[in-house]
């Protein structure tokens, strides 16, 4: 994507705690590779490449996550499967899926509540970015894991009405231009029956926590960011967008206003993170 984009190299948004280092990341790193390659490199071996760039990049953007987060994103991780609790059953959307993390510990759970059985769960990976997913296949390939990938937009899905039992998004829905819109098609393609659960950035109500936060965010990620993947502007956008998120309560209202039913939150250290889930009864 980015070798067609030479020069004018088009950053897409991402990131699982932060939605942009990979891309800024990946186009440096990707105009090294062009530029050392330029007259060599055939073709064929450029989408390999492109492959290396972003696993290489995926791998940063995972080891940032764990730093930012002291390790917690895996406890809210695994926090938001077990409420989830799906059975052998179970057909799963993970929307904004990246490399697939939300769909690994699934599949994980699944086969760890219900090894008697023979059957794997159903499960479809979807991301707004095909170069990400190519990273999550290849990580499936390597744990023998077989998943469906869809690249596609998380406003507009291209799945039936009613194609799944369970919709999971994970530090994606922060990104999206229209929330609103995300909701309404994740009801869509909800059974009856079926649960929405997410996992976002929330706010601290605490005031004195939220110093401490607040002070944490702005003051220590963006060094982090700087220290260890070279781009300090990326995760000073990621403190910035998760303090325009909503609070809890509105977007606990915006999920009820697409028509789900028995929506609730948890909030997840100190309110720093949530989990928030609804059931589409009918
Ligand atoms: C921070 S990553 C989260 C990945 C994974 N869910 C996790 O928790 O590790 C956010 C992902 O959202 C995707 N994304 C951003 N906007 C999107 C959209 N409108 N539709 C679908 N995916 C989107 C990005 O490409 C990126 O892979
Ligand atoms: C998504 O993230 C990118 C940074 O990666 C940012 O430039 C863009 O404005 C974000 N979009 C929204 C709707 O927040
Ligand atoms: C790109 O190459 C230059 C020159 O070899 C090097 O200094 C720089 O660190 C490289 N950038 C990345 C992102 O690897
Ligand atoms: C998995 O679920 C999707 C969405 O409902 C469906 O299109 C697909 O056929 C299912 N695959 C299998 C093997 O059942
Ligand atoms: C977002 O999407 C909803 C539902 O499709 C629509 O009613 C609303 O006008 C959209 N908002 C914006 C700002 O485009």
């Amino acid at each position: 994507m980015f070798l067609l984009n030479r020069g004018k190299a088009i950053v897409l948004s991402c990131a699982s705690i932060s939605q942009a280092s990979y891309y800024t990341t990946a186009k440096r790193l990707d105009e090294n590779y062009t530029h050392f390659g330029y007259k060599t490199v055939k073709t064929e071996e450029k989408a390999g490449r492109v492959l290396d760039v972003f696993s290489s990049v995926a791998s940063k953007y995972d080891m940032m996550n764990d730093v930012m987060s002291g390790g917690l994103h895996r406890l809210w991780k695994d926090r938001m499967i077990q409420k989830l609790n799906p059975d052998n059953k179970a057909v799963l959307l993970d929307c904004a899926g990246g490399t697939g993390d939300i769909a690994f510990r699934f599949v994980n759970y699944v086969e760890r509540q219900h090894s008697q059985f023979t059957d794997h769960p159903n499960v479809t990976v979807c991301d707004i970015n095909n170069d990400i997913l190519e990273v999550g296949k290849s990580r499936a390939l390597e744990r023998g894991v077989s998943l469906n990938w869809v690249c596609s937009n998380a406003e507009e899905l291209p799945f039936p009405d009613q194609s799944f039992t369970c919709y999971t998004i994970a530090f994606g829905i922060r990104n999206c231009t229209n929330i609103s819109k995300v909701l309404q098609e994740a009801y869509r393609v909800l059974r009856p029956g079926g649960r929405f659960v997410c996992l976002e950035f929330s706010h601290v109500s605490n005031p004195i926590l939220s110093k401490i936060y607040d002070t944490y965010s702005f003051q220590v990620i963006p060094v982090m960011g700087e220290v260890i993947a070279g781009d300090w502007n990326s995760y000073q956008y990621l403190v910035e967008s998760i303090r325009k998120f909503p609070a809890a309560d509105e977007f606990k209202q915006m999920i009820s206003n697409v028509g789900f039913k028995v929506v609730a939150y948890e909030p997840l250290t100190f309110g720093t993170c949530a989990i928030h889930s609804g059931f589409r009864l009918k």
